[in-house]
């Protein structure tokens, strides 16, 4: 576990801070017996819940847990875009503003949940006009905007499933999502503002779509008032979002969706080069986002909440769209770069939208952090009440900064750990009962069974071992998309079928708070986006001047790890500058500028064991400048100490 940061030295000077009473007193979850409610039966306590919902049809039982497969609600009935639209429908929370969007370069779009309504309705009966049925793929490939959302409501109320990829992805990688599940549809907008250009993503997919042969139809969606730039629209094949939209009806009953029906696929990087397909389904995915964002998240009805997220992340699926909405929750959402035209850009929107709960990235806050106090110090803060961070560690020295400048001493910090995988979060304060310790999550969320184990499957009471989850929960993964045997073999075969691993290192104080360490097999975590080393390397040996590759994490100050990657060079080609460069484009180009390596270091040999397995553990070590550890079981010693030295030359070590 050499790649986890542990911030025991400067804990010891770090306070605790217990619930505000003033907090408590309004909050949602404001009695503590919720925790032993739940530890006794956590059947009941979902089921209490999935009472909250509507169901078209009862569940027969709560859970059949056949490990390592669960299904919850079985035999019940629901849909996720009836209990996000339709449910509020008949209460005064009709014309409350559902989303406010703000575009980059300043637009503000609002819609009420009425007209949410009406566009998912209209856009999913445009869906069914173009062939898609229930059980079908849609790919949705989007900036920021209140369409990404009807995209996926819309297949949601009739049934399909959606394939959201972020935009940040390549067209390489677009296409290999979209093929992996034979997407029919593929939804995409001409074009978003990023740092004061215009992305054009129609232009990006059209490069994926040459390249996915189960693609029959196009959705372009036109960003409001966009620059006009050059477009191709295939006749047949592409659409004008708006063109379809206007003429269809706006009459169009949601599905009645089997509780285990699968409600999306996302993808996520694994430790092998391709990426698994999470599959979620409808009935508990729902009840456990809703209650998640009910209790983590305070959510009244008159806050404006904003999560920072991105459509293409889980966090996006499910604090964006399916938490909030089911709460009937105002979700602000924004568009561009945080910091265009100015660093303050985000407290801006915070006091011009009265933004009241906030969740982002401990990686943004280190950048807030880097840029300067003055300024949130210029701006008005005060609807600021709870504030929240998910995606990696936070740092003590950040979720203080962030405590004192954003949130000015007044509000909780929820600090919640949970993953693609686990759909809901898992681990965190609850703000009105918790005391935050900055640096730990925190612990288990009602109902959830966490601990830490040893490799041998013994539990560390406190100390440092494995995160691993006891027992099912309603939002869990129920399989990757086309390999039930990698479900198994990579989420429950570390210690036995009923226990799942995580892939993170945690550590528990006497008070049962975990504190999350990072991941432990060959994953990263940059900047909060999860990316597979072996992703990397698959995209570095597909050029041709590369022999073998080898990529690690070295702690980054700001972005938590960045990407260092080891090239060995097919002999005909010289260890240039200009290689460099070209590589680090070529990775870009395979994956997208998320995983883009912060270092490319050229080695004529890279360190393996007698058995040929690289040795990242010294590769890791030499990235971050630590003391080499064993070197016993290399093949060839002298290759470390070679790759050391170029290094430090380099980059001064
Ligand atoms: C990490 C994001 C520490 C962790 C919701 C996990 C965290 C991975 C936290 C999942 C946190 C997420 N503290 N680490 N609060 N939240 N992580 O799938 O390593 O993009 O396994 O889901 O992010 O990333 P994913």
């Amino acid at each position: 576990m050499s790649n986890v940061t542990v911030f025991d030295d400067l804990l010891q000077e770090v306070r605790e801070f217990p619930p505000d009473p003033a907090f408590t007193a309004q909050a949602t979850a404001a009695d503590p017996a919720i925790y032993r409610r739940a530890a006794d039966d956590y059947e009941r306590f979902w089921e209490d819940h999935a009472r909250e919902l509507v169901w078209f049809q009862p569940w027969a039982r709560v859970l059949d847990w056949k490990p390592p497969h669960a299904q919850w609600f079985v035999g019940g009935k629901i849909n996720a875009a009836y209990n996000c639209l339709d449910k509020h429908l008949g209460t005064p929370r009709r014309n409350k503003a559902a989303f406010i969007w703000e575009g980059e370069n300043g637009e503000i779009r609002t819609v009420t949940y009425l007209q949410l309504h009406r566009d998912v309705c209209r856009f999913a009966n445009v869906l069914r006009s173009l062939g898609v049925t229930k059980g079908d793929r849609v790919a949705i490939y989007m900036p920021m905007m209140i369409e990404a959302a009807v995209a996926m409501l819309a297949c949601a109320r009739i049934g399909a499933i959606h394939s959201v990829v972020f935009g940040g992805f390549s067209p390489d990688s677009l296409a290999d999502r979209i093929n992996d599940s034979a997407c029919k549809v593929l939804i995409t907008a001409d074009g978003g503002w990023r740092r004061g250009n215009v992305l054009a993503l129609k232009n990006e997919a059209d490069k994926a779509l040459e390249q996915t042969p189960s693609v029959r139809h196009v959705v372009i969606v036109k960003r409001p008032h966009g620059e006009p730039f050059p477009l191709n629209v295939k006749e047949g094949r592409d659409h004008w979002y708006h063109r379809l939209i206007e003429q269809a009806s706006a009459d169009c009953p949601a599905e009645p969706m089997d509780a285990e029906d699968v409600l999306y696929i996302l993808y996520t990087s694994g430790t092998t080069g391709k990426p698994k397909g999470i599959v979620h389904t409808t009935g508990g995915y729902l009840v456990n986002t809703y209650a998640t964002s009910k209790y983590v998240f305070d959510l009244k009805d008159d806050d404006i909440y904003w999560c920072t997220a991105d459509i293409g992340w889980v966090t996006g699926h499910s604090y964006v769209v399916y938490g909030p909405l089911q709460c009937g929750a105002t979700v602000f959402i924004y568009e561009g770069a945080p910091n265009h035209p100015g660093q303050d850009r985000f407290w801006e929107m915070v006091a011009r939208h009265r933004v009241s709960v906030f969740y982002t990235a401990p990686t943004a806050i280190r950048a807030f952090m880097k840029w300067g106090r003055q300024l949130p110090a210029k701006h008005d803060l005060s609807s600021l009440r709870l504030l929240g961070t998910v995606g990696e560690p936070i740092n003590p020295e950040a979720w203080m900064w962030y405590h004192e400048n954003i949130g000015r001493g007044r509000c909780p910090i929820v600090d919640t750990w949970w993953q693609t995988e686990t759909g809901a979060i898992m681990i965190t304060g609850l703000p009105g009962l918790s005391t935050m310790k900055p640096g730990y999550a925190g612990t288990p969320f009602p109902g959830i069974e966490a601990t830490v184990l040893d490799e041998a499957g013994n539990e560390v009471k406190t100390g440092s071992g494995l995160l691993a989850i006891k027992k099912p929960w309603p939002a869990m993964l129920r399989t990757i998309w086309g390999d039930d045997e990698r479900y198994v073999a990579t989420y429950f075969s570390k210690w036995d079928k009923k226990t799942y691993f995580p892939g993170d290192g945690a550590k528990r104080d006497e008070k049962g708070n975990f504190m999350i360490l990072g991941r432990v097999d060959d994953v990263l975590n940059v900047a909060g986006h999860r990316i597979g080393t072996m992703e990397v390397e698959s995209a570095l040996v597909d050029h041709e001047a590369v022999a073998e590759a080898a990529v690690v994490g070295r702690n980054h100050d700001l972005k938590g790890q960045a990407i260092v990657a080891f090239v060995t060079v097919k002999g005909r080609f010289s260890m240039s500058d200009d290689l460099r460069k070209e590589l680090s484009r070529h990775v870009v180009k395979k994956i997208g500028a998320i995983a883009r390596p912060e270092e490319i270091i050229f080695s004529s040999d890279l360190p393996k064991t007698r058995s040929g397995k690289i040795m990242r553990r010294l590769l890791r070590d030499i990235a971050d400048g630590r003391a080499l550890g064993d070197t016993t079981t290399l093949a060839d010693p002298a290759v470390v100490e070679q790759l050391r030295e170029t290094y430090e030359e380099k980059y001064g070590g």
